[in-house]
Parts: structure tokens; C-alpha cells; sequence
């Protein structure tokens, strides 16, 4: 989760939030080394005292400075595109999750187990709550089985939402009147933690997501035991 004065992104928990932490961090050296280099020549222009009056034109220098920001571009394009086409990727799904936004809260649905569906209020942080965690904790968790191919259906009732998970690299946006997919795979139990990310009005900032990864074997025991 996201504590104090965070600068780089949470931990990833899932291989797809992995490979995104790895293509920020390939871009970033890419961006720096331009600044460095840009940065460089522009300090040079800027202090130094030669002249060229006779300068109309430079064919080479011109071609050059075409084609390796074109060859830069390119390394960044095609990494972005297979994690884009990586993302939208969804095989042999284990469970559905039936996510639906509200003004202001989520409720979800694991249809595949008859029907067990529920509302997610965050809770109030006080006194007698003092081991909770302050605007995000809710009061049903959504239980998930880590190791699987987990299906996210979302969609919304009233206004658009965004169901927002950044240590398992969801985002996407839930529309009334429409159903959108995500998929993620957690690889390793614990709490993730969410927010809806669209302005969704008033309380926007207080319908957070709460994850709860944990075994595949506690899950069916979850299930079974819900009532
Ligand atoms: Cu829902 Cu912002």
C-alpha cells in the first residue's frame, strides 16, 4: 500500500504490474539520457562565442538528428505496445469478479458461486478502530485466490467510476450502461489497496478497493462458509 511520502510506484504484486514497473523504468532511462544530452548542447550554444554566417544549410547533420530520434522512438513504441496488447490478455479465467460502482461505494458479485454478492462501505477510522487503515479500509473485503487467472468484470449505476488497483496494475473504468474486462493475477497473499480514480463526485475520495489474497484452498473455505 501506499504510505507517507511514496515517490516511486508500490511493489508490484502481480507479473503484469512487474512488467510495467519494468517499461517505466526502461523509459526513464531513456528520457534522462535525452535531458542529460539536450541539456548538454543547450549549455554549449548558450556559452560560447562562435559564429557561422555563411550557415544556410546541413544535410547530413539534418538526417542524422531524424533518424536517432526516430530509432529512440522506436524503443520505446514497441515495448509499450506489447505490454498494452499484454494487458488487455485474458486465458482460461479461474473466477469472475462482478465489480459495480455506486455513488460512493463498490459491491461485487462472484456469480460463479451462487451468486454471493455484497456492498463495500469504507469504515470509519476512530478510537475504537485504531488498527484499521485510515480511507481505505471497508467493511467487506474482497476475498480473492492468489496464483489464478482472475476475471474483473466493471461496470457502474449511476456516474463513471474507475476501479483502481496500482500494486496489480488495474485501471479501468466503470460506466453505467456498460461492461468492461480486466484480468490480474496476484502471485503472492496479502492486502492490496485501491481507489476509484474518475472524479466521481462528493465523496469520490472515499470508496476505496480492499483485496484480500489469499490461498486457493482458504478461498473454497471462504466460499463455502459464506453466508
Ligand atoms: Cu467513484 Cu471517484
Amino acid at each position: 500500500m501506499a504510505t507517507w511520502s511514496n515517490f516511486n510506484l508500490q511493489n508490484s504484486a502481480s507479473p503484469l504490474m512487474e512488467q510495467i514497473i519494468f517499461f517505466h523504468d526502461h523509459t526513464l532511462v531513456i528520457l534522462i539520457m535525452i535531458t542529460i544530452l539536450v541539456g548538454y548542447l543547450m549549455m554549449n550554444l548558450f556559452f560560447n562565442k562562435y559564429i557561422n554566417r555563411f550557415l544556410l544549410e546541413g544535410q547530413m547533420i539534418e538526417l542524422i538528428w531524424t533518424i536517432i530520434p526516430t530509432i529512440t522512438l522506436i524503443f520505446i513504441a514497441l515495448p509499450s505496445l506489447r505490454l498494452l496488447y499484454l494487458l488487455d490478455e485474458l486465458n482460461n479465467p479461474l473466477i469472475t469478479l462482478k465489480s459495480i460502482g455506486h455513488q460512493w461505494y463498490w459491491s461485487y458479485e462472484y456469480s460463479d458461486f451462487n451468486n454471493v454478492e455484497f456492498d463495500s462501505y469504507m469504515i470509519n477510522y476512530n478510537q475504537s478502530n485504531i488498527n484499521s487503515f485510515r480511507l481505505l479500509d471497508v467493511d467487506n473485503r474482497i476475498i480473492l485466490p492468489m496464483n489464478n487467472q482472475i476475471r474483473v468484470m466493471v461496470t457502474a449505476t449511476d456516474v463513471i467510476h474507475s476501479w483502481t488497483v496500482p500494486s496489480l496494475g488495474v485501471k479501468i473504468d466503470a460506466n453505467p450502461g456498460r461492461l468492461n474486462q480486466i484480468n490480474l493475477f496476484i502471485n503472492r497473499p496479502g492486502i492490496f489497496f485501491g481507489q476509484c480514480s474518475e472524479i466521481c463526485g462528493a465523496n469520490h475520495s472515499f470508496m476505496p478497493i480492499m483485496i484480500e489474497s489469499i490461498s486457493i484452498k482458504n478461498f473454497i473455505n471462504w466460499i463455502n462458509n459464506y453466508s
